[in-house]
């Protein structure tokens, strides 16, 4: 049998082609080489190295501990796999904030180590940094809504776009970031925890894709958290969907590895050396 022809590396402009063809965009998390190859394998366009690494790998309650060495560490092990998928790398809390010089700085790093583009959260505030950094070439996604690292001021993680005025995470205010992300020359904007019909009036309003999360099915592509989708994150939020439960098949094969060990039956003949 033939082997299948090879899919075409996804790339900014081929995402962008791929929204005016109103191909749905598929991203994933992926925090190392394995899952990179796991999830590349399936066929997703985007894998996004992101900084929920923090709540998935290194054990923490937020986004907020994340350093950059580590989001370079992490894109570094993903980008080894050699993804079709594009990569985009997160841009932890701190290392865009204080400056739009700061911001390029820390996307040259990411992109030194592999990403082929970047992402950071918030809006009509970003919108001179995202300039920046789009305008040293480096492609940005935009990220608006439910912005983890914005955890403090929005009191947790808590859906957007419910209130109106021009408060952050209103309505009115939501619209407004996602136009300042376009224009200030994102590629992609992420839009998350926020209700489907603002995520939907968004996603009318926007030329560029908008990829939910959280904000129902109307958005150009969807993102969800790599260990949530394989059941290994223990958690089961209403945005968010368990579709394996690798997590019950690691306990039950480790256990039966602890059991082989302690009733001496592991190794066996067939597994040692002679
Ligand atoms: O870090 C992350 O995983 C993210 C997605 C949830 C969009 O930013």
């Amino acid at each position: 049998m033939a082997s299948p022809t090879p899919r075409p590396k996804v790339t900014v402009p081929s995402l962008a082609a791929q929204q005016r063809e109103a191909q749905p965009i598929a991203m994933i998390t992926a925090y190392d080489a394995t899952f990179a190859r796991i999830v590349d394998a399936a066929g997703v366009d985007v894998i996004l190295v992101g900084d929920s690494v923090g709540m998935m790998v290194q054990g923490t309650t937020t986004t907020l501990p994340v350093e950059l060495d580590d989001m370079a560490y992490h894109v570094r092990a993903v980008a080894s796999a050699r993804p079709r998928a594009l990569i985009v790398g997160d841009l932890p809390f701190g290392s865009y904030q204080i400056s739009p010089e700061q911001a390029v700085a820390s996307s040259v790093r990411l992109i030194k180590e592999g990403a082929e583009a970047v992402k950071l959260e918030g809006g009509l505030a970003m919108a001179d940094t995202i300039a920046a950094i789009a305008r040293v070439d480096i492609p940005v996604m935009g990220h608006i809504g439910l912005t983890p690292q914005s955890y403090h001021r929005m009191g947790g993680h808590k859906v957007q776009g419910r209130s109106s005025g021009d408060n952050a995470g209103s309505r009115e205010r939501l619209l407004d970031d996602a136009h300042a992300v376009e224009q200030a020359g994102a590629f992609a904007v992420v839009v998350e925890g926020v209700p489907r019909d603002v995520a939907a009036e968004i996603t009318m309003k926007l030329s560029i894709p908008t990829i939910g999360i959280g904000a129902g099915p109307d958005c150009d592509g969807q993102v969800l958290v790599v260990h949530d989708v394989l059941g290994l994150s223990g958690m089961s939020l209403k945005f968010t969907k368990r579709f394996a439960d690798l997590g019950d098949l690691a306990v039950e094969a480790t256990g039966e590895y602890v059991r082989e060990v302690r009733e001496r039956r592991w190794p066996d003949d067939e597994h040692s050396f002679h």
